[in-house]
């Protein structure tokens, strides 16, 4: 990958991440263990790796957790800075509330719950060559129906937005990832929720200006559900997903310090084992996660799952693409199955609460 200089890059890491609750009452989506890492580590790997090295994280759900975990950046190579929102400002607005502190020409914006395998040098490259105003990565998908459609020109020019459709004219879809010109940034109203998506993006094709699209067909993954959250887990750990953060090296499984595996439990197909997890004898885990001090007991199945912090799975418990929560337990030859999600048994955090009866 062609490394690039004289861009900064911003992430959007505000959501409340609900698709993934209960996992996401305790951290915010872009923080949670993801093949040993916050799920935000291989993010930024992906960015250093290109060169880029400013980058600014606009926040809000669960803000102070951010600096907390990475700091200034020194220790990854960076130099990070955070800017809260008081009230969630969507896409736009989040990327406009960060525009004082831009030092460059061209900005990198991302979504902070994808997982790419783009050029983002070719990228970059790309949109200084046709001098956009914007320019987005679009990935071609298999099921674009699932998604919104992005048709481009002859020329590579974005020509519409289109929402969800059984037949999309395209399958090239909004990847989550965008350079922009900074000035362009600058043009978003300030001080009030704006949808990147619904409103600037569409706005600026209505006006002539220049939208750019740069398709790319390499590895993709919103992880922004359960499914999809494990799935992105276990190709980072077998290496299907590219990553320099992976503490480790990849493998049929990661097995991160303190934690303990039976020598005759299974554990495979890209599972993350977290410190001071438990897998005791003949359980089996594959394709799952277990977050820090989470449990299987004798005999378990746990395929395509997340196990939160200390949660317990209890003898020969079947669970089959579910999540269960930190502290949670599912009793002795439960078996919960696709879409099953144990909530801990504890007092919600007034936020949660408040975010259920805003949903
Ligand atoms: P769901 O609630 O499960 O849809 O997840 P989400 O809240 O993360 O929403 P979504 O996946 O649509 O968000 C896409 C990206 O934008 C994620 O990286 C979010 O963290 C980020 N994002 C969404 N809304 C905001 C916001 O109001 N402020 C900021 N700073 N980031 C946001």
């Amino acid at each position: 990958m062609a490394s690039v200089s004289g861009v900064d890059a911003v992430i959007l890491v505000g959501g409340k991440g609900t698709r993934l609750r209960p996992l996401t009452l305790s951290a915010p989506k872009p923080m949670l263990p993801t093949a040993g890492v916050p799920f935000l580590s291989h993010v930024l790997s992906r960015i250093r790796a290109v060169g880029i090295t400013h980058v600014v994280l606009g926040t809000s759900y669960r803000a102070e957790v951010f600096e907390e975990h990475f700091g200034d950046g020194s220790e990854l190579g960076l130099d990070i800075e955070y800017v809260a929102e008081s009230e969630p400002l969507d896409t736009g607005g989040a990327i406009r509330n960060v525009a004082d502190r831009l030092r460059n020409d061209d900005v990198v914006v991302f979504n902070g719950d994808i997982l790419s395998g783009a050029d983002l040098g070719a990228l970059v490259t790309t949109h200084r060559e046709v001098a956009a105003d914007v320019t987005l990565h679009l990935q071609r998908v298999d099921d674009p129906s699932r998604f919104g459609s992005v048709p481009t020109d002859a020329d590579g020019r974005v020509t519409a937005f289109l929402e969800k459709t059984p037949n999309p004219p395209t399958d090239q879809i909004n990847a989550g990832c965008y350079v922009f010109r900074r000035s362009v940034i600058e043009e978003i109203p300030a001080g009030r929720p704006v949808s990147v998506e619904r409103e600037t993006f569409p706005g600026l094709l209505e006006s002539g200006r220049h939208v750019h699209g740069f398709v790319d067909d390499s590895y993709w993954l919103d992880v922004g559900t359960p499914e999809a959250f494990v799935r992105g887990s276990a190709d980072l750990v077998t290496g299907v997903a590219p990553t320099e953060a992976l503490p480790g090296p990849t493998g049929e499984r990661l097995v991160l310090d303190g934690a303990s595996v039976a020598d005759d439990a299974v554990v495979t197909d890209g599972s993350t084992i977290g410190a001071g997890a438990y897998v005791a004898s003949s359980a089996q885990v594959r394709g799952s996660v277990l977050f820090d001090g989470a449990s299987v007991a004798e005999g378990a199945v746990v395929e395509r799952s997340v196990l939160g912090k200390g949660a317990r799975v209890g003898k020969g418990a079947v669970l089959r693409g579910v999540v269960v929560g930190d502290g949670a337990s599912v009793g002795a030859d439960c078996e919960l199955l696709d879409g099953a999600r144990v909530w801990p048994d504890v007092e919600l955090p007034e936020s949660a609460i408040r975010f259920s009866s805003d949903a």
